[in-house]
């Protein structure tokens, strides 16, 4: 049976059509709610809607293909015209923590090559300051005890991600990097932990999004909000 998260996830993937329009080159995110968008963007398009994309991970270009969006590839001065991907949280500044699915790298690519970022959110994303959800970092496998050190060394605790269905292994992204999710506790200077984190050699990037989403569909309780930063 569908959660009340489900729903509200399902609902704000649906709100975000909205945001498109005929001819668009989009950023498909990824994640369930992503998911749920990718899916009704399927059904226009089966309807008639011209639009194509690109996927922030295998999985959801995996989904676009199965529903019908046509794909392209990354390739020089492609930008694209939206971006629609969910978030693990959000502030009131629209700044958000991302990584939770694992696909931080590209979304960050794609969502800095974007001209507008819309987030999909159930309610449980919004906190008042970012850091509940511990912050994910893609890291060069080689680098990671250094890397670890180094998170420690900021104050932050960090836990190497395992693999979904066997606790023994490692989990890896897409571009078979390791994922370690560092709890920080509540990040009062979002913008100086992204600096300091950039500066760590063997961090390919890091899940703070900032300055880059344009508005965020939140649904609460059946109903979407539409915040702006
Ligand atoms: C993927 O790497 C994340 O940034 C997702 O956007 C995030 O995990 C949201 O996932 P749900 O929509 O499934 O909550």
């Amino acid at each position: 049976a569908a959660t009340l998260q489900d729903q509200e996830k399902a609902q704000a993937g649906a709100a975000a059509l909205r945001w498109v329009r005929d001819g668009m080159l989009l950023g498909l995110g990824t994640g369930s709610t992503s998911a749920q968008f990718i899916r009704q963007l399927g059904v226009a398009v089966q309807a008639g809607l011209k639009v194509q994309g690109t996927a922030t991970s295998l999985a959801s270009e995996a989904l676009a293909r199965e529903v019908g969006i046509p794909l392209v590839a990354p390739r020089r001065g492609l930008r694209f015209d939206l971006a629609v991907d969910g978030a693990d949280e959000l502030d009131g500044q629209l700044r958000l923590i991302k990584g939770g699915g694992g696909a931080l790298l590209r979304e960050k690519l794609l969502e800095t090559a974007s001209d507008y970022l819309l987030v999909v959110v159930d309610s449980s994303k919004v906190v008042p300051t970012l850091g509940r959800f511990p912050l994910p970092l893609e890291v060069v496998p080689f680098a990671l005890p250094w890397v670890l050190d180094a998170v420690e060394a900021l104050g932050g605790a960090p836990v190497v991600r395992m693999a979904k269905n066997d606790a023994t292994t490692y989990y890896y992204s897409d571009q078979k990097n390791l994922l370690v999710d560092c709890h920080f506790g509540q990040i009062a200077d979002a913008e100086r932990l992204a600096t300091q984190l950039k500066t760590i050699p063997g961090i390919v990037e890091h899940g703070l999004f900032l300055g880059l989403a344009k508005a965020a569909v939140v649904v609460r309780g059946g109903e979407a909000f539409v915040l702006r930063p």
